[in-house]
């Protein structure tokens, strides 16, 4: 009997953890994988990538107790693997990375200049429609449904809703959940934060969870920017892009932002991240600042 009672692992189980750990991941098998995410994700992947890639991946071998990426490259390519193994695969070479109030400005811009205009042209029906899209874990749809409330209580009748999608079902998990620890809330006015979040009662695991009056204005679903259709029936007035065509070549980006268009109104809004651009595109949008167009 191996010693793990005691609470000193087993030394076969030491073994094949440090074996992993000092795995290398063939160049060929990254070149595989590689050509994979390409294809089904649309993430770039160049070679200088592989070290990135290869400890992401270490977690995953070690969950399917495989001790070779080679193993592990003709799971994914197994009828049984594609099926399994792609949700898994998103979150590891996909970067969550979000805030509330992350680029401060377009929120400026959408209290400032979209949510005037709105209110004044749809006095009748004042339902504002948002997409963002690339959601992550929901802080932009959440900070987005606070501005659009704040603007809401201080000024004009204003109703909307907001749909988030993202690749990632984990991600869109966290997002409808809307709970957060209170470091990632830390930044928030605490006016804001009194009236858009209730506190948890567990001191051990102090978190927050957006109130239900805003969580029932969002809606979810998990979208693959990758399919040539987008199963989406709704007309936006908005939508925000921000920080995923990073991770795409031109040409995919173009697409992308094409097949968006096509669920945005004829002078909606379109938001993309600070480091994405669309020069030298052939999109239907104009410029109104560096990150902010309309579409015409
Ligand atoms: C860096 S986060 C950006 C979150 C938020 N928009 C922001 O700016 O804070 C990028 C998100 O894009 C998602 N993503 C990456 N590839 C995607 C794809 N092919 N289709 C849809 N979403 C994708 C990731 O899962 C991730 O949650």
């Amino acid at each position: 009997m191996g010693n793990s009672f005691s609470g000193i692992p087993d030394n076969s189980i030491v073994d094949s953890i440090s074996a992993v750990y000092k795995l290398q991941m063939p160049d060929a098998i990254f070149e595989k994988l590689s050509a994979f995410i390409y294809r089904e994700f649309g993430i770039k992947m160049p070679p200088v990538k592989k070290v990135m890639l290869q400890s992401r991946l270490q977690r995953r071998l070690r969950e399917l107790q495989m001790n070779s990426y080679e193993q592990y490259c003709d799971f994914v390519f197994s009828k049984e693997g594609e099926a399994m193994e792609l949700v898994h695969m998103i979150d590891v070479v996909t970067t969550n990375k979000t805030d509330f109030f992350r680029e401060p400005a377009h929120f400026d811009f959408m209290q400032q200049v979209v949510l005037p205009e709105f209110v004044h042209k749809n006095k009748k029906n004042p339902l504002l429609k948002i997409w963002s899209a690339g959601c992550s874990s929901g802080e932009e749809v959440y900070t987005l449904a606070i501005v659009l409330s704040e603007f809401a209580r201080n000024q004009q009748e204003l109703d909307f809703s907001i749909l988030g999608t993202d690749i990632s079902s984990a991600i869109l998990r966290k997002a409808f959940d809307a709970v957060y620890t209170e470091s990632r809330v830390a930044n928030i006015p605490m006016e804001l934060k009194k009236r858009y979040f209730l506190r948890s009662r567990d001191r051990e695991k102090p978190s927050v969870r957006v109130v239900p009056e805003l969580r029932k204005k969002t809606h979810y679903a998990r979208l693959n920017f990758m399919d040539e259709n987008y199963d989406i029936r709704e007309n936006f007035d908005v939508i925000f892009c921000r920080n995923v065509l990073i991770y795409f070549d031109r040409v995919t980006q173009q697409n992308v932002i094409n097949r968006l268009c096509r669920s945005l109104k004829t002078g909606g809004y379109f938001f993309l991240g600070h480091s994405e651009s669309i020069t030298s595109m052939n999109v239907p949008l104009v410029q109104l600042k560096p990150t902010v167009f309309m579409k015409v």
